[in-house]
């Protein structure tokens, strides 16, 4: 034996004591009473779509039971069993069997009496075989075979941890009173139950809600027949489907072709996100993620507010047509938690939220109206379901939480308006009216508002003199800046004008109409009291006197 021969055979005896051969470990097609899965086998499904073994997450050295994607590179856990019952880092520890005793599935970590884990069954009779496997959506099923025909005795998708794939479902079992939701994990080392709960809320309208602890955090609203309310991209095209029986209530997505593998993860910061696998690229793209946008986040704008995105101007919350902001100077300061009060309509919005509305699926619009109008703590309706020109009837009562808009989808909302507003503001609202006037009425709505007395107050710093822009032959005009942020020049008129208030809001009216783009724009008035005030856009350097303090052919009427 020459010596370059010698030193070679040490080596591979080094390797060999280094490195534990890697045969022990199993590939199971499942586990059975005789066949429990030790601490490293995997459990495979029928056709290896998915693993199903021991992980430890991050920087964590404990272990837990999870699901993965078998063929994806990098491990992508989707079910966890243990994720509050860890398995303590014991080298060698960690067993996943059928109890001998109750046929329930138990996981064992240093103590093999008792289990860390089990999931709770009641086997028929003791004589029959009970069987773990792993099915190629990912559930882990318990099976029960009296001989003839095998029965689910207990499912992991019926326990979501934090991803929700094809297939499983959220939401109410009515029979046996489990509601399955996903909730989010601690941390990336930890997938412990976190604050964050998405689910469906079975009180009044069902509707989708994501929770922080009790806290209503954002609303993927209720199920309109075609889509969610409050997550345009929930929609039926995107093979969600929303069922609601006597038996359960559930929400639920579908993946026509099996080779593309998508999920749903509600993320440790109560972000719920969509996922799909590309090949190209082997990793996983984010295709949605919801809530995205300020006013997704639930009741930025108070009761009856509306959240706009879309507005103009660089504060999202409007109060509903109708309303008026409730606390003026938070408003003014950009916040919007105070909400409006009093009434009117919005198109194309997220409905409020359904928790307290009741819900009729066999009345009309009509018998809708009809509905709403016999109870004064109605405030607003809307259709149940948006299938074949629509159905069913939605009616809410007290203040309206968590109205948005969205940019091309969203449903009609019809809210109430009281006598005396509808006298007041007859103008410029639509009611409970057809959508045609409602088209009409909203285009002169955006274009003339109808401003409160303490709104014009709150935008000039109660007419102040600093804000004094000058005076004119009909009042005095001020500059000021509304909560939105927009800026304005107030013309406050004279109080002996002698002009009536109708007559004074028809002139408003056809001046809008003549609003030219070489003049100064008119935005809307105020009339409250003996006070009438014209509010314009404020422009930095044009001469305002030609069209504001003088007398131009443009205030004819004044
Ligand atoms: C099984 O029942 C025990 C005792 O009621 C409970 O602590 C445990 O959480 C249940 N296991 C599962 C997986 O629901
Ligand atoms: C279980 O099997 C034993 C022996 O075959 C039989 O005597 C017993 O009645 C069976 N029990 C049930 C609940 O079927
Ligand atoms: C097996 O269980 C099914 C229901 O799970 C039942 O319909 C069937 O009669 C049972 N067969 C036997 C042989 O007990
Ligand atoms: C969950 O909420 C509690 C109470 O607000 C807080 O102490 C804890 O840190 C939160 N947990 C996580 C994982 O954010
Ligand atoms: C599923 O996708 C594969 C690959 O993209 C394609 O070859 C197959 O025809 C698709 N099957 C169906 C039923 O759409
Ligand atoms: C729904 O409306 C119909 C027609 O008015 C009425 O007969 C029925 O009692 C209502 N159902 C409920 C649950 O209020
Ligand atoms: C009106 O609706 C409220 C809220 O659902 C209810 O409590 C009240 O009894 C109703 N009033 C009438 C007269 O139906
Ligand atoms: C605004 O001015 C009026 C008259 O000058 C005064 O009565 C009122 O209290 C002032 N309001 C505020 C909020 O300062
Ligand atoms: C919004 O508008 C106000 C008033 O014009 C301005 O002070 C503020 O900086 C603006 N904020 C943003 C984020 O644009
Ligand atoms: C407005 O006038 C001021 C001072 O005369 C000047 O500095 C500014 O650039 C002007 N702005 C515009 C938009 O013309």
């Amino acid at each position: 034996m020459n010596s370059t021969k010698f030193f070679f055979v040490i080596i591979r005896l080094l390797i060999f004591l280094v490195i534990p051969p890697s045969s022990i470990s199993v590939a199971l097609d499942a586990i059975t009473p005789n066949q429990p899965l030790r601490y490293d086998d995997v459990l495979l499904s029928t056709t290896k779509i998915f693993a199903l073994g021991f992980f430890s997450p991050g920087n964590s050295q404990n272990r837990y039971i999870g699901v993965w994607y078998n063929n994806i590179p990098i491990q992508t856990i989707v079910w966890i069993a243990n994720r509050d019952n860890p398995i303590t880092p014991i080298a060698g520890t960690g067993l996943l069997a059928i109890h001998g005793d109750h046929g329930g599935l138990v996981i064992y970590g240093k103590d093999q009496n008792t289990p860390l884990w089990s999931a709770n069954v009641t086997v028929s009779s003791p004589n029959n075989s009970v069987i773990a496997k792993l099915l190629d959506t990912g559930n882990l099923v318990l099976l029960e075979n009296n001989g003839s025909s095998p029965r689910v005795l207990w499912q992991g998708f019926d326990y979501p941890s934090d991803t929700l794939l094809p297939l499983m479902k959220i939401g109410l079992n009515r029979r046996s009173g489990l509601n399955r939701r996903l909730r989010s994990r601690k941390s990336q080392d930890d997938p412990g139950s976190g604050n964050f709960s998405y689910e469906i809320d079975p009180t009044g309208f069902p509707q989708l809600m994501l929770f922080k602890g009790q806290t209503k955090w954002f609303r993927g609203g209720t199920w309109t027949g075609q889509r969610f309310s409050g997550v345009p991209e929930f929609t039926i095209n995107s093979v969600r489907s929303f069922v609601n029986n006597k038996d359960e209530m559930y929400m639920m997505f579908t993946v026509p072709n099996g080779s593309v593998f998508t999920r749903g993860v509600l993320d440790e910061s109560g972000i719920v996100k969509r996922f799909v696998w590309r090949d190209q690229e082997n990793n996983w793209i984010e295709v949605s993620s919801s809530p995205s946008e300020w006013c997704d986040y639930y009741g930025q704008c108070g009761p009856n507010g509306n959240c706009d995105p879309y507005s103009n101007y660089n504060f999202s919350c409007l109060c509903l047509p109708g309303f008026e902001p409730k606390f003026t100077q938070d408003w003014y300061l950009r916040d919007g938690l105070g909400g409006c009060l009093r009434k009117l309509g919005v198109a194309r919005a997220k409905v409020p939220d359904s928790s307290k509305a009741r819900v009729n699926m066999s009345l009309s619009l009509k018998g809708c109206e009809q509905e709403c109008m016999k109870n004064c703590s109605c405030m607003a309706y809307a259709r149940a379901d948006e299938r074949g020109g629509g159905m069913g009837c939605v009616t809410w009562y007290g203040d309206l939480m968590d109205t948005r808009t969205f940019s091309n989808v969203g449903q009609d909302l019809y809210v109430r308006v009281d006598a005396v507003t509808l006298g007041r503001q007859r103008k410029n609202m639509f009611f409970m009216e057809d959508r045609t006037d409602l088209d009409d009425q909203s285009k002169i709505n955006s274009e003339l508002q109808f401003f409160d007395q303490t709104t014009v107050a709150a935008a000039t710093d109660n007419f102040s003199v600093a804000n004094k822009l000058g005076k004119g032959g009909f009042g005095s005009v001020y500059k000021g800046v509304l909560h939105n942020g927009k800026e304005i020049a107030v013309k406050r008129l004279s109080k002996n004008s002698g002009q009536g208030i109708e007559e004074f809001k028809n002139e408003v009216v056809i001046i809008a109409k003549l609003q030219h783009r070489n003049l100064v724009k008119i935005i809307g008035c105020c009339v409250e009291d003996e006070e009438k005030m014209l509010i314009y856009e404020y422009v930095p350097n044009k001469s305002l006197d030609s069209f504001i303090f003088g007398m131009s052919s443009y205030f004819f009427f004044l």
